[in-house]
């Protein structure tokens, strides 16, 4: 079979679930927590991962996955090197989108905003309840930097845990969270016939969420 007629072979209709503009939440965070709930119960390997798009100083758009850590009235949060090459786009300009992606749930949610950096004592909060291994890791890496060798990174990481022993570890001030405060969020569930439920909600000048429904 040629790889072409393999996506043939995969492709599906959607017939899971529907999505009505007059029954979804007025507040689309208290919609995107209970989807979430149902993803967090659904066969997906890690429900809380999202694609994050932000933008170069040429204006050309970078993705990478990240890992949700928390959701509250103010947005989505998720924590990083500053100094990464998200940071340093993020450092430049805040405009930023994430995407989640539920296949088993035939759902999408896209979420676009202004990220803020969160205080450091939440970032402080967040790198001290992490397991030990991953705070090695994030103080070990100068993400996004050009790597000499795996046998470098190897070396260097083994001679921070020789060197730390037992010791408490603190976050390096470079590392900590971001909260991705949104201004646009929509609901995608999949519908047969490729005629989709799509439910946006916008910011109006009152800062109230306005709800409408897009052609699929
Ligand atoms: C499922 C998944 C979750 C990830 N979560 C994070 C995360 O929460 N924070 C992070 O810095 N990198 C995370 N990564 C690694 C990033 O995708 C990326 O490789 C890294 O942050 C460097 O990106 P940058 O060079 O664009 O800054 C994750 C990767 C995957 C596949």
């Amino acid at each position: 079979m040629s790889t072409d007629e393999r996506f043939r072979a995969v492709r599906k209709e959607y017939e899971r679930d529907s999505l009505h503009e007059g029954s979804v939440e007025a507040n689309p965070l208290v919609q995107f927590r209970a989807w979430l709930e149902e993803a967090l119960k659904a066969p997906e390997v890690e429900p809380n991962a999202c694609a994050l798009a932000t933008v170069g100083p040429d204006g050309k758009p970078s993705l990478r996955m990240v890992l949700l850590k928390s959701l509250d009235d103010r947005g989505f949060s998720f924590f990083t090197n500053y100094l990464s090459r998200k940071g340093r786009e993020l450092a430049l300009n805040s405009s930023a989108a994430m995407l989640f992606y539920w296949g088993s749930l035939e759902r999408q949610v896209r979420i676009e905003g202004a990220v803020e950096q969160l205080s450091a004592a939440q970032s402080d909060a967040y790198f001290s309840s992490r397991p030990r291994n991953a705070q090695l890791g994030a103080i070990v890496s100068p993400q996004s930097e050009v790597a000499n060798s795996r046998l470098d990174i190897d070396e260097r990481h083994s001679a921070l845990v020789a060197s730390t022993g037992n010791s408490a570890l603190s976050r390096p001030a470079h590392w900590g969270g971001y909260c991705l405060r949104p201004e646009y969020i929509e609901f995608w569930q999949g519908r047969k016939s490729r005629l989709h439920d799509r439910i946006r909600y916008v910011r109006d000048a009152g800062s109230q969420w306005k709800i409408e429904r897009l052609w699929p």
